[in-house]
């Protein structure tokens, strides 16, 4: 029987008072059923901001630093299962065991992260131009965070929103994504295990519309923190200006790697290869384009083609498997029409461009690992999120057209330059567009201590991870001490008259 889960809210596990539930399935197997996870309502959610509410009225009071006690022993437990946590995740989504452990990890890294930041939360002291006057900005809490996540990085991601979120003194309601509840519920246990007191954290199961939107309209939240895509977004948004909350959007990318004709291209090879077809090409981060110079294009394409058919698909638990599946039907057949729209515009499918059949993938979401080449930068594929296992192949004459090429798209996540001229590197920093620039390595693997976040369409101005994102989870207040007995009349008491 597969195991029957739960929503947590106001420090009980309940059902959904709607009394519907979902299935979840494994990618690469979908005969094998995950659990049932109540498919929530706006009942649920309202129980759930209330209990929020209540909750962070005692949380906020709690110091900082004990709130990052809380959040060390989060790391610690993290840690002590990383190893079975990474394997539940790689059954729930599907990447493969190296890289869900590496989910985890970047989760341990955001705990210990914001543990110590428990002691910072550094505000300004700031001299008054009063005598007798003290005036400083200190960081507060704001109240209830909504917390809305995607599937492809089932534990990072929450982690990177909850973490910090609770530690500034927010309350939160998680609603994570419906292809990823089981890990979500871990997230959830671990947090209650680490001594989260009731309320303080809630976990609502079910789709965006009704929980999703639900809490972004709701009155009672005060923040929005979503990942997913642009479309969503940009619905979030409209919802969330008629009640004035704020929200950080992380979106759509379609991030692409320059390879320059002084590259070194054996290094520019691996990083195209793990950019582009780990986490089966779905991460925000993804290389979803590949740049290359005219004077090494047919050499360069050549080997990326070469080592793309020798990828092992297959279930991501077992050994010497590449890549896994995608995540469920649907994406699958995105990828699929975005491989058709692709050849109808006329590139050449390389290699890949079908659905995986073979042993052992006959009853998983499979793709081949897909190279497009002769692709131009007006095209749909190099151009629009694709989100699975699909490289598309640009050939340019120099840097300047090579970055005007990698600009070419409404997004700005992140991007990657393989050159070994100093010039050319300090030039695309410079001129790329995009929130992250690598040089001599591929577009994915941001650090948890590094803010994260895109420019264009990729989101709204915030950034996740490191010390950025703890300006998204608190509010400046400005504090004016007057110990001079007396009234002192700013801009007017101290200018001679
Ligand atoms: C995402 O795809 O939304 O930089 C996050 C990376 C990971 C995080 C990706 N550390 O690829």
């Amino acid at each position: 029987m597969a195991r029957r889960f739960q929503n947590y809210i106001d420090g009980k596990w309940v059902d959904s008072r709607s009394g519907r539930t979902f299935e979840n399935r494994n990618p690469a197997n979908w005969d094998e059923v995950i659990g049932t996870f109540p498919l929530s309502n706006k009942e649920d959610v309202e129980a759930a901001v209330k209990a929020a509410r209540k909750a962070y009225e005692s949380w906020r009071l709690v110091p900082a630093p004990k709130r990052g006690d809380f959040m060390r022993n989060v790391g610690d437990i993290l840690t002590a299962r990383k190893e079975e946590i990474a394997k539940q995740m790689t059954r729930e989504m599907g990447k493969v065991l190296l890289e869900t452990r590496g989910d985890v990890q970047e989760g341990i890294d955001t705990a210990y992260y914001a543990s110590s930041e428990g002691r910072r939360l550094f505000g300004h002291t700031v001299p008054s131009e009063l005598p007798s006057k003290f005036n400083m900005a200190i960081r507060v809490p704001i109240g209830v965070a909504a917390i809305i996540t995607p599937w492809n990085f089932p534990m990072a991601i929450p982690t990177w929103k909850i973490f910090p979120a609770l530690l500034c003194g927010n309350s939160v309601v998680f609603k994570p994504a419906s292809d990823t509840p089981a890990t979500a519920t871990t997230l959830i246990e671990i947090l209650l295990e680490a001594g989260i007191p009731p309320g303080v954290v809630n976990l609502v199961h079910g789709g965006g519309t009704e929980v999703g939107i639900g809490l972004v309209e709701h009155p009672d939240v005060d923040l929005v923190s979503f990942t997913g895509s642009t479309v969503v977004g940009k619905r979030i948004s409209e919802i969330a200006s008629k009640t004035l909350k704020r929200v950080s959007l992380e979106l759509g990318g379609k991030n692409a790697q320059i390879v320059m004709d002084d590259a070194n291209l054996d290094l520019a090879l691996e990083g195209v290869l793990w950019g582009a077809f780990g986490t089966t090409g779905q991460r925000c981060t993804a290389t979803s384009r590949l740049i290359v110079h005219e004077k090494v294009y047919d050499k360069f394409l050549a080997m990326v083609v070469q080592h793309a058919q020798k990828l092992r698909l297959g279930d991501g638990l077992k050994r010497d498997v590449d890549v896994g599946p995608c995540v469920n039907e649907k994406q699958r057949q995105t990828v699929d029409e975005y491989v058709k729209i692709g050849a109808q515009e006329g590139a050449k499918i390389l290699t890949g461009g079908k659905l995986a059949k073979g042993d052992g993938l006959s009853k998983g979401w499979f793709y081949e690992p897909t190279v497009l080449g002769d692709v131009t930068p007006n095209m749909r594929v190099a151009r629009e999120e694709i989100f699975g296992p699909v490289l598309s192949v640009v050939k340019v004459g120099s840097l300047e057209e090579a970055i005007a090429v990698c600009n070419n798209t409404a997004y700005g996540l992140s991007s990657s330059i393989y050159t070994q001229d100093i010039n050319n590197a300090y030039r695309a920093i410079r001129d790329i567009k995009a929130g992250i620039t690598y040089i001599n390595s591929p577009t994915i693997g941001a650090e948890a201590h590094m803010p994260f976040g895109g420019v264009k369409e990729t989101g709204n101005g915030h950034r996740e991870g490191g010390w950025t994102v703890y300006d998204f989870f608190t509010e400046w207040k400005t504090v004016y001490v007057d110990y001079s007995g007396k009234l002192q009349r700013a801009q007017i008491d101290n200018v001679e008259k």
